[in-house]
């Protein structure tokens, strides 16, 4: 058995009366999803949409609770770092990471950002240490694989693309797998989406045909704990 962590962060709905509303990362999430959970019936399976319940900001006093020591930490600190627990340990029970994402100028929506900056912590999932000289960073949770899906309205943002220099959020995305404990990362991406043309038609058919066959594939490649 194995646990896959669901992670959607559009504001958009997946079922609106308009389906042309419809969020499209959240829709080939959910077809990645699907056929997971049909091939592993017996998989954990946690979901958050962190577009619709977005986490909180973080503040100077989370910081604060961050750096205080684990005995130290006062019931309010504690309060504070309840939700980053929550989802750290989400995080660290999973083997499988599938995170959605829309891009939302030439990034990731600031819901997404939240939910990193509320797991991205010293001492949970990384450690840090000068005698490391320039690089005092290091993961602390490792073996995870991740699956982005992301949907973008231009296109061309992908390495040699038209907006190479503007694609911050595939960039970002691969920047913080690692304090995921992330090894090993699989994208797909839908474009075209502000174009409505035969071209976002076909991208959008192709990333779901992608995520259909890597959930196929994963499903029976990943190892059963
Ligand atoms: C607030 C906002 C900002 C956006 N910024 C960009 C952008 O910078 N570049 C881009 O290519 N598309 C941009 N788009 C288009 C979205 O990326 C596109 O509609 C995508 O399909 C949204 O994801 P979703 O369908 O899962 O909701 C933006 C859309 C919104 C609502």
């Amino acid at each position: 058995m194995s646990k896959l962590l669901h992670i959607d962060s559009s504001v958009r709905a997946i079922n609106n009366l308009n389906p042309e509303h419809n969020s499209l990362s959240k829709s080939i999430a959910l077809r990645f999803v699907d056929v997971w959970n049909d091939k592993r019936p017996k998989d954990e399976y946690i979901y958050r949409d962190v577009g619709v319940n977005p986490p909180e900001f973080i503040t100077q006093d989370w910081i604060g609770a961050v750096f205080t020591p684990d005995e130290k930490r006062s019931e309010d600190q504690k309060s504070i770092l309840a939700l980053s627990d929550e989802m750290i340990d989400e995080v660290s029970s999973s083997d499988i990471i599938v995170i959605s994402s829309p891009m939302y100028n030439y990034g990731m929506p600031a819901q997404l950002k939240a939910w990193f900056d509320q797991i991205v912590r010293i001492n949970k999932t990384f450690s840090f240490d000068l005698s490391r000289g320039d690089f005092p960073l290091q993961p602390i949770l490792s073996g995870k694989t991740l699956v982005t899906i992301t949907s973008s309205g231009e296109f061309g943002f992908e390495k040699g693309g038209v907006r190479e220099g503007s694609g911050h959020l595939a960039p970002h995305l691969r920047t913080l797998s690692k304090y995921l404990g992330v090894e090993t990362t699989y994208e797909i991406a839908c474009e075209y989406q502000e174009f409505g043309d035969s071209r976002h038609q076909a991208s959008v058919a192709n990333a779901l045909n992608q995520a259909e066959v890597l959930a196929s594939e994963l499903s029976t490649s990943i190892s059963t704990l």
